[in-house]
């Protein structure tokens, strides 16, 4: 087939199912506001949760390992990338989430792909919610292990996979997948519940705090320290460039976790070391966190979050705030007269979420003030009029 031929018809496709999707350029830091597009609008996209990502600590951390470091970090983690950056932030991470070790990676997608086929193989079984994440998806999907859904936090039907595991193969690895927060959704997991089965049937428990750290609790230490479930779940993945304001991510647990990732997840081994200065921004971020003034930021945010949910009248659960349209055309344009009233409000379509599920996907952050708040609002309640 012609290759051109082949791309053009592709995106005829793509463009007539209402799912052609393009990139919007900033020429701003991120914040309550950005310039998009030459006009300065009111920024309800971003998962800079906690407004860290030009703040001044992480640009003097930045700066500084820039300076004292350089820019590329030359190899590999184990080959000679591994900069003393990272161990610290490695340090940092493990001390904010009462574990006993953290392991770093450059995406949380990275860390997806190189965890999830470590802990599990062909001939065991991966367990994951249907809502999660593409990254979980193709974690699971990259191990080659017979992959399981359950209905979005439905645990009957995880517990049945779970006595189906443990019944076909005896033997086998049972692996479960889950978010604490649900990205397009922003509901919580039923965590605890959750744990409790996966320790009934024996199975493991990876838990995606992407979008719970830095938000749940009082300190933003995610869903599974509020919960105080962190020495009972296998391993706890998170990512830096959320409510961190940074790049990267990692996953943390054991000390015997870390060292078995550092041999086997191949996403760490078999890439280039992420710079140095997003490692010390993470970090600075970790301890910013760890202070008051991190702890003022994460209340601002549930501040923020409460007033926006009693606006909705959705429930507080998270930074997320979906809008379902339905229709992908119908949410692309609800999303375009957002635009036109200076608000940038993300159309989520498949296949980020199901098929007519397609949605305005807000988020409010502890930098947005309350009259973009309530501006927003009010222009929500006026789209569905
Ligand atoms: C739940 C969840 N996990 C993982 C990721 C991937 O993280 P990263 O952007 O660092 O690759 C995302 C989104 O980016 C996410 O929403």
């Amino acid at each position: 087939m012609n290759f051109d031929q082949f791309l053009t018809g592709e995106l005829e496709r793509i463009q007539s199912a209402g799912l052609r999707r393009s990139q919007r350029v900033i020429n701003s830091p991120q914040g309550p506001e950005v310039s998009c597009d030459g006009r300065l609008v009111a920024n309800f996209a971003s998962n800079d949760y906690l407004g860290l990502a030009a703040h001044p600590n992480l640009r003097d951390a930045a700066r500084e390992a820039l300076d004292e470091a350089g820019v590329g970090t030359g190899a590999s983690r184990l080959i000679c990338g591994t900069h003393s950056h990272h161990k610290r932030l490695e340090e940092a991470l493990a001390r904010f989430k009462r574990t006993e070790a953290a392991l770093s990676f450059s995406s949380g997608y990275a860390a997806a792909l190189g965890t999830i086929p470590a802990l599990a193989g062909k001939g065991d079984v991966i367990v994951l919610d249907k809502l999660c994440h593409a990254c979980l998806v193709d974690g699971a999907r990259l191990a080659g292990a017979s992959i399981r859904v359950f209905p979005h936090n439905g645990l009957e039907k995880l517990e049945s996979h779970l006595r189906w595991a443990v019944q076909t193969f005896p033997d086998a690895r049972v692996l479960v997948l889950i978010e604490s927060v649900y990205s397009m959704d922003g509901d919580r997991a039923p965590l605890r519940e959750i744990v409790e089965l996966k320790e009934r049937f024996g199975a493991w428990l990876l838990v995606d705090e992407a979008h719970g750290i830095g938000v749940v609790g009082k300190q933003g230490r995610g869903l599974v320290d509020e919960l105080r479930l962190s020495n009972r779940i296998e391993a706890q993945m998170g990512t830096l460039g959320k409510a961190f304001g940074s790049s990267g991510a990692y996953i943390c647990g054991s000390a015997a976790l870390h060292d078995y990732l550092t041999n086997r997840a191949r996403s760490f081994i078999f890439s280039t070391a992420p710079p140095p200065h997003c490692a010390a921004a993470s970090r600075a971020a970790v301890r910013l966190l760890e202070s008051a003034e991190g702890e003022a930021l994460v209340a601002r945010l549930h501040e923020n979050i409460t007033l926006l949910a009693s606006r909705l009248s959705a429930p507080a659960q998270s930074a997320i705030f979906p809008v379902v349209i339905g229709g992908e055309e119908s949410a692309v344009k609800a999303s375009q007269k957002l635009l036109e009233q200076g608000f940038l409000v993300p159309a989520i379509r498949y296949p980020t979420v199901a098929r007519g599920s397609a949605r305005l996907r807000v988020t409010v952050t502890a930098a947005h003030h309350h009259g973009d708040i309530e501006r927003l609002a009010s222009s929500l309640a006026s789209l569905r009029e």
